[in-house]
């Protein structure tokens, strides 16, 4: 059992393996938040609420005594207009202008398993999970706005998931502004919030900011979740560190706009939000229509971060995606992006898969450039149609070839976009997401297709299957290079154009899940600018997404480890590329570049005819390493070690603890350099492991730690694979 209702006490408390979170009905109905936290029993923790005088703040309507202000209260949803001044899970406009919803407990519903919601992807729920959901309704009996929070309790996986839906069950219609999936109250304490930022080419980088009195807000008005900001994200108290500490992890099923807040507030409570953006939202509600919120996903930990970072790893890796790539290993792609940009024929693609095949690659992509005139990024995107002079051939005579080889055929598309300069455009203006009476922003030379539109989608998704349909494809990348910026529709009434933001997500879902379901064992990876749109939304339905257009391995360590603190390293497309670097111009050595993209869905990002035989045979060795080692590298339990402040250090586990497979990196030498320890983790400590002829015990490795040797040269690395004996 993972949720218990006492009805006399009015508490519903949720117990996972290792958490505990209490909500109870207030004495004037309203829904508050008493804990989250390390598992307690199922006591009533009401105790806890503050029950003195709200100096000068105003208290609950209709009451008098000064007392239970919702300004000072923990809250699990609170609205507009009833008091509270912090950061709010919902604001509403009535039909009269005004914005309250004073949203009172209605009732409660048990629902069976993980509840789902319609529009928009969820986690679900496998046979070796204990997952239990409940339905708490809330309402305004004067707007007749009701509020219907889905709280559900992965107990194993120590995961609680919630969502929002709101349906006008009065007459007159209402504009919901802000819409929140996660609001949570913490009663005390100085946090900090881990979020992780970037840019194109450096996506993900961790940063720590104090949560104190003021609010931190961060999000994404990109039209994607974007590359600024990850709607996922980690409070914990000052003192947590990797392996020792409480902290809480956040993150969003959602590929739009986002907004996160994170405040102290007067009396030093912490509230947290996350959940649809609300910069130009507004979703107008008739009545008995329903909205949908994303649904969001948060756990606890008080053993550090990488104990988050694992409870999202098992959770995103066992339920989330539906595809047949579940559990199943994955190609190693040859990419043929950096090897020739906009320049190859079929006959170019034909001799990469050759030499790709000598290293062991399985698979090869055909980037951007095969379509309509596209010989370079200003012109064609919508013009899905195969450029058979450039190729010199029949798409299938090419893809037949591939096969031949021994290799699969997948292509690179951007299905969500068209270029001014296409014929798509040139047919079609009123497709592309502008403003009336004035010209488009252009990014990268092109514009954004207004997926809210079912005849867009539907001539997109016709073209495509048509291409997909000609050929043995077994490998997708779904590009997205632009963010939105021209947000208006000519298919929306000038009232409903503050739904066009979530209406375009809801159509990319659309489209997506069309052709995942009619391409069941075609492998989707994501892309946008590189890790543009790194998100749980997008990985319901792709199982891999590429992290950055940076391929410099020294870069990719922030990059993958900061994706680490939310992703399991099964999601991360990271390829070995050509040094110098094409992003940075850096020399690494052809080992720290395979080593780095081995955390990852390794593949080659290069032209393998241009490397020397030494090189040729590293790469070969590699592959069969990483085909060697892909189920420990995608199942294992992930550990970021604590190394001196010149390594980067990771750690894979085997579930079982029989294998694990560490990897070292030197981002800086120095002369005459300092002993250099490194403990592991994860192991079984009376075990012995073997490494390279050499056996330790599992305790040792674990506090007294290994010794690195002095190494030489620019960026060396190591990796060292331990197996345990007995
Ligand atoms: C984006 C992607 C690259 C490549 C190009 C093609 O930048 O991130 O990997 O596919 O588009 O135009």
């Amino acid at each position: 059992m993972g949720i218990f209702i006492d009805e006399a006490k009015k508490l519903f408390t949720l117990q996972t393996n290792k958490s505990t979170y209490q909500m109870k009905i207030g004495k004037l109905g309203n829904l508050l938040h008493l804990y989250y936290g390390a598992k307690i029993a199922n006591e009533d923790l009401s105790y806890l609420l503050f029950d003195g005088e709200s100096h000068f703040a105003p208290y609950p309507h209709g009451t008098t005594n000064r007392t239970g202000s919702l300004d000072i209260l923990p809250q699990e949803f609170p609205s507009c207009g009833t008091g509270d001044f912090r950061s709010l899970g919902f604001d509403v406009e009535n039909s009269d202008g005004t914005h309250i919803a004073d949203l009172k407990f209605k009732s409660y519903e048990f629902l069976k398993g993980k509840y789902k919601l319609e529009s928009l992807p969820t986690f679900y729920a496998t046979s070796d999970d204990t997952v239990e959901s409940i339905k708490i309704t809330l309402i305004d009996e004067i707007s007749g706005v009701e509020v219907r929070l889905y709280y559900a309790v992965f107990e194993e996986k120590d995961i609680i998931t919630r969502a929002v839906r709101v349906k006008n069950t009065g007459k007159e219609k209402v504009t919901i502004n802000k819409l929140q999936s996660v609001v949570l109250d913490i009663p005390q304490g100085d946090f900090e919030l881990l979020h992780f930022h970037g840019r194109w080419a450096m996506e993900r980088q961790k940063e720590f900011l104090s949560i104190r009195h003021g609010m931190i807000s961060f999000g994404s008005n990109y039209g994607v979740s974007g590359n600024r900001q990850n709607p996922g994200f980690i409070i914990m108290n000052s003192k947590t560190t990797e392996n020792h500490g409480e902290c809480y992890g956040f993150n969003l099923v959602y590929s739009g706009n986002f907004t996160a807040t994170a405040e102290q507030a007067s009396l030093g409570q912490t509230r947290i939000t996350l959940g649809l953006g609300d910069s130009s939202f507004a979703w107008v509600l008739k009545q008995n229509e329903i909205f949908e919120a994303p649904e969001a996903v948060m756990t606890f930990s008080n053993q550090g971060l990488t104990k988050v970072s694992q409870n999202f790893h098992d959770l995103i890796r066992e339920n989330l995606y539906k595809g047949e790539y579940v559990g199943k290993s994955r190609p190693v792609l040859i990419n043929n992006w950096e090897a020739t940009y906009f320049d190859f024929t079929g006959k170019k693609l034909i001799s990469l898969a050759e030499s790709a095949k000598e290293i062991g690659a399985d698979l090869l992509v055909m980037d951007d450039g095969w379509f309509g005139n596209r010989n370079d990024d200003n012109r064609a995107l919508g013009d899905w149609f195969v450029n058979e002079k450039k190729l010199g051939m029949p798409l299938s005579e090419l893809s037949m070839k591939i096969n031949g080889l021994g290799l699969k055929f997948g292509i690179w598309i951007e299905p969500e976009m068209i270029s001014e300069d296409s014929d798509l455009y040139r047919s079609h203006p009123e497709w592309a997401l502008k403003f009336p009476k004035r010209k488009p922003l252009l990014g990268r030379n092109q514009l954004v297709l207004d997926l809210s539109k079912k005849e867009v989608r539907d001539y997109i998704f016709k073209l495509l299957i048509d291409i997909f349909d000609s050929v043995n494809l077994e490998y997708v990348k779904w590009d997205m290079n632009r963010p939105i910026s021209d947000w208006y529709s000519n298919g929306l009434a000038s009232v409903n154009q503050g739904e066009l933001q979530h209406r375009y997500i809801l159509g990319l879902y659309d489209l997506m899940e069309k052709l995942t379901k009619r391409y069941p064992s075609v492998l989707f990876e994501g892309c946008a600018s590189g890790g543009a749109r790194f998100d749980l939304g997008m990985l319901a339905f792709q199982p891999q997404i590429w992290s950055s257009d940076n391929t410099d391995p020294i870069n990719r360590l922030n990059i993958q480890q900061g994706t680490s603190y939310l992703y399991p390293i099964s999601t991360m497309g990271s390829h070995v590329s050509i040094s110098p670097n094409h992003q940075n111009g850096r020399t690494t050595p052809f080992d720290t570049r395979i080593n780095v993209a081995m955390s990852g869905t390794f593949g080659y990002e290069l032209d393998v005819e241009k490397l020397s035989d030494t090189e040729k045979k590293l790469a070969k060795r590699a592959t069969e390493k990483y085909k060697k080692y892909q189920n420990l590298i995608f199942e294992g339990d992930y550990y970021r070690l604590e190394t001196l402040s010149n390594l980067t250090a990771w750690q894979i586990v085997s579930k079982n603890r029989k294998k694990s497979l560490v990897t070292i990196v030197a981002t800086e030498l120095v002369g005459n350099p300092p002993f250099n320890y490194i403990r592991l983790h994860g192991l079984d400590a009376d075990a012995t492991y073997e490494s390279n002829g050499k056996t330790y015990k599992g305790d040792s490795l674990m506090n007294a730690g290994i010794r690195l040797a002095q190494s030489q040269g620019d960026y060396p690395s190591e990796q060292i694979y331990l197996k345990r004996l007995n």
